[in-house]
């Protein structure tokens, strides 16, 4: 629901509905998310809604409070129990591990997952989440664990342990092919879900952010911070798209066809992979889910844009301008 470009609370929940109505079944939230207002609004579709039409992902980990860590299980069960009570709903469907620090020697690892299997046999959430690393060379993911102490390893280490069913990962077409493509493989081979993020790249690859139509961020948005926003990585940005737009044709629904290009690129990573897409309105919201209601674009179209967006990447890494914020 956007960061300091999100929407006020009653367009907020008109977007979500406007998201039900057209199909969505999916909401992905977390307890850190505007400290509760997403998963607040997010309870207020649920009140409207059949629970069991949908599918409820919150995540815990961030948000720590007074607790020393966001990991300790007695915090753990009580943001389980507020965020149960800001989504209006008995469970989660999917609760994840926001993210995979767990302290000096992994202190908190036995506790966190002993905590979500705990919630599991309560019936408090159906399934388990963690992040994937944000970097998947293949070869990586095959090799034998604790050979190598660098991130992937570490996943494989944490994977292992807490045994999840669905996995978080980022993936758009400015993520090098061979990066992500082994996780894929990996979430096949061990028959668990991905929940893809940054599929619009935060905005940057739904074409929103010309140099003739500048947005401006207000302090404290993240995307201020991110090298990825700034002028040169922009330019470079909008030179690939410009050149997606060609191989698309002419078209007056041309932003809608840009977004199926990303949507569908996300989602033709794997048969187990679901494609999320935040939004700050509910156009934004109607164009998305028309971009995945109009199927794929043809394959030359997504290959043509992979290869495009791929020498962007290169670029934005030879510049520094990299898009992958964590190496
Ligand atoms: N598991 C995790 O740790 C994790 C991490 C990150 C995200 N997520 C999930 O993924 C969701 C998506 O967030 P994201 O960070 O991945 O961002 P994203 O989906 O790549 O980009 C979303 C942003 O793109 C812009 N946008 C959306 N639809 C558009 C359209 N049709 N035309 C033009 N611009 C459009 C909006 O920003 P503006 O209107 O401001 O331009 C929107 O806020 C989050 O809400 C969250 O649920 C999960």
């Amino acid at each position: 629901m956007g960061w300091s470009t999100a929407p006020v609370d009653h367009v907020a929940l008109t977007a979500l509905e406007t998201g039900y109505t057209a199909g969505v079944r999916l909401f992905d939230t977390a307890d850190v998310y505007g400290h509760g207002r997403s998963e607040r609004l997010v309870g207020e579709l649920v009140a409207q809604v059949p629970r069991g039409d949908i599918v409820l992902v919150s995540k815990v980990g961030y948000f720590t409070g007074t607790a020393k860590h966001g990991y300790s299980p007695g915090h753990m069960r009580r943001q389980l129990e507020q965020t149960l009570e800001n989504l209006r709903t008995d469970h989660l469907d999917i609760y994840f591990l926001h993210h995979n620090e767990f302290g000096p020697e992994d202190r908190w690892l036995p506790g966190a997952v002993e905590a979500m299997r705990t919630f599991q046999g309560e019936g408090l959430i159906r399934a388990v989440g963690m992040r994937g690393p944000h970097r998947f060379a293949p070869e990586r993911l095959h090799a034998n664990p604790g050979i190598r102490s660098d991130k992937v390893t570490r996943f494989r280490e944490l994977f292992e342990v807490v045994r999840p069913q669905v996995l978080a990962v980022r993936d758009n077409l400015l993520t090098p092919a061979e990066r992500s493509t082994g996780l894929f493989e990996f979430a096949t081979h061990h028959q668990v879900g991905v929940l893809i993020n940054k599929v619009l790249g935060q905005g940057l690859l739904a074409g929103g952010y010309d140099r003739k139509h500048p947005v401006v961020f207000s302090d404290g948005d993240h995307r201020l911070r991110k090298r990825w926003f700034t002028p040169p990585a922009r330019a470079l940005i909008e030179e690939g798209l410009s050149r997606i737009r060609e191989v698309i044709g002419p078209a007056p629904t041309e932003p809608l066809e840009l977004v199926r290009v990303m949507v569908w690129a996300a989602l033709s990573r794997s048969q187990n992979a679901v494609a999320l897409t935040g939004f700050t309105s509910p156009g934004q919201v109607r164009m998305n889910v028309a971009a995945l209601a109009m199927g794929p674009p043809s394959s030359a179209v997504l290959d043509t844009a992979r290869e495009i967006m791929s020498s962007v990447a290169a670029r934005l890494d030879a510049e520094g301008e990299v898009f992958i914020d964590e190496r």
